[in-house]
Order: structure tokens, then sequence, then C-alpha cells
């Protein structure tokens, strides 16, 4: 899918302020897809809000002034929050708004249903990197947003990682893999990092390099689009040293422990979706 230029005066709305909402809105000024000035975010207290006006953005307290002045909506307060606000922004919703939730959970026949008939909709699943401009995200489109809002939304959000369009079925699953996928991902280093420590490295430099072998081969798999079963074959030596570890992690379980960490989490979001 193409991506569609971004309007030079598109003006971008947050309502919510909060960690991915600031990720966003700094990614996409970063990236100069929009300028500060053209930032509009509303949250009920200063404690977040201060963090956008230190950006450069337009900040208030009322959350029907961002739907007034702007035309692209990314709502992000926590799921639970979310069909009050929406609630709350209807009357002043127009066939001109593209509105985006980033809200895990909350399914995009829930918003069109808190919304006015017709409301162009669309759902995002972000992760924590996008503050790093690293996130793998996917979106998915409710049934009045057409192609064109798809490729400008992926434009924008291109700024903060990856962004690919999915039906709305794998977006739960998205959540376990890269969403908590994170989390997964930490603990692996972590425990990458403690096996030099019980070697004998220092706790900071074993962190700092097992950080760095993440990205590193994080890298790699993008750039040269190998499997990684490739590329790890590629590293074992007959009798070396990595068939030897490799060894060890399949006597520990550590592949099934993934793919069941991912399977928990995803189950945990679909259930988490159905209340
Ligand atoms: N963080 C992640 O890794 C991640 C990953 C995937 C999806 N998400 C989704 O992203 C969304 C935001 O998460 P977050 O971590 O950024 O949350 P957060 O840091 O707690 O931010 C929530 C924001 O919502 C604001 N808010 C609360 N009530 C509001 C209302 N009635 N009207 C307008 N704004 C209101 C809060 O205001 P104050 O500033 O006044 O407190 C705050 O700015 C969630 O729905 C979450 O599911 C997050």
């Amino acid at each position: 899918m193409e991506a569609a230029a971004v309007p030079a005066r598109l003006r971008v709305g947050f309502v919510g302020a909060g960690r991915m909402a600031e990720a966003i809105a700094q990614g996409l000024i970063r990236a100069g897809k929009v300028e500060a000035k053209q930032v509009l975010a509303s949250a009920p207290t200063d404690r977040n809000l201060c963090h956008f006006r230190a950006l450069g953005c337009q900040t208030t307290h009322s959350n029907q002034e961002v739907l007034q002045s702007c035309s692209l909506v990314i709502f992000a307060t926590k799921p639970q929050v979310l069909p009050a606000v929406l609630k709350e922004v209807a009357p002043v919703v127009t066939a001109e708004h593209v509105l985006v939730s980033v809200a895990a959970g909350v399914s995009l026949s829930t918003l069109e249903e808190l919304l006015p008939p017709n409301t162009r909709v669309l759902r995002v699943s972000p992760n924590l990197p996008c503050i790093v401009q690293e996130g793998a995200m996917v979106m998915a489109r409710g049934h009045h947003a057409g192609s064109e809002e798809a490729k400008l939304l992926r434009n924008l959000l291109e700024a903060c990682g990856q962004c690919e369009e999915v039906p709305e079925a794998y977006v739960d699953i998205h959540t376990g893999l890269s969403g908590s996928g994170v989390a997964f991902v930490c603990t692996f280093s972590e425990a990458l990092a403690e096996g030099a420590i019980k070697m004998g490295m220092p706790s900071a430099l074993a962190h700092r390099i097992a950080a760095q072998t993440l990205l590193g081969t994080a890298k790699l798999l993008q750039q040269e689009g190998q499997h990684p079963a490739q590329l790890r074959t590629d590293v074992l030596t007959p009798a070396g040293t990595t068939i030897y570890g490799l060894h060890a992690l399949e006597q520990g379980g550590l592949r099934a422990a993934t793919m069941s960490a991912v399977e928990a989490a995803t189950c945990r979001a679909k259930e988490l979706s159905r209340k």
C-alpha cells in the first residue's frame, strides 16, 4: 500500500495526552509530518499536557475543542475511559473527521456504535518502542474509513516505526506478539545478561551488550529479510560454542515457553476485549 501525502495544513488532535500520545506526537513532529503548532492535545489535568507544551504543541482541557479544531484525532485515553469520552465528543463529530483509537481491546464495532453513523474510524495497536520511533504497529479500519484514510494514517505513523494494515482479527494477536512482546524480549535480554554475570562479567556491561545483541540481531533479520532459522544456522560451527548453547536452550524449553507466552497474552487480550 502506497502512503498518501500528508496535507500541508493537517491539524492533528490527541484526546488523552499520556505516554503513548506523547510518543506518537513526538514521532510526527521529529519526522516533520506535522508542525508542533498544528498539534492540539487534551487531558483533564496538566500532568501530561506540560510535555506537549514543551514540544511546542497547543493544549486544552476540553476534548470537544480538539474535535472542533482538528480533522484527524487520535484517542489515547485508557480503554475504560474511552466510551465516556466518545459519548462526550460525539455531538461535535462531523463527516470531515478521521478518528483513530489506540486503546487496547476496544473494537471497531464498539467505536462505531459510540460515534455518529458513518464516522470514519480506524484502530491502531501500538507498542512502547514508538517512543524511540521503532514501534511495531498494526492498524485496522472501520466500515466507513477508505484506503485514502488508511494511507494517510500509515504515512503519519511511519514516523513512529513500522505500521501495517491488517484485518481486525489480528489486532489481539499483535498485542500478544508485540505489545506484550516488549516484556518478553526484556526478560530474554535480562536472562542473557545474567548468564554473563554468572560467568563473571560486570552487570552494567553485560546488560549493555545483551541489549545491543538484540538490536544488532533484529537489524540483521530486517535488512537481510532472512528467516531467523537461516541466520541461526549461519552462526553455527560444528561442535562450536553456539550449538552447545542452543542445546541448553532447547533443554530449557525456551521455544515452547515463548510460543505459550504469545498465546497466553493473545487469549488475555481477547478476553479483555469481550469485557
Ligand atoms: N503504553 C503502551 O505500551 C500501549 C501499548 C498499546 C496500546 N496502548 C494504549 O494507549 C492508550 C494510552 O495508554 P498510555 O500508556 O499512554 O496511558 P496514560 O499514560 O495513562 O495516559 C492516559 C491519558 O488519558 C488522559 N485522560 C484520562 N481521562 C480523560 C478524559 N476523560 N478525557 C481526556 N483524556 C483523559 C490522561 O489525563 P491526565 O494526563 O490528566 O492523567 C492521560 O493524559 C491506552 O488505551 C492503551 O491501551 C498503550
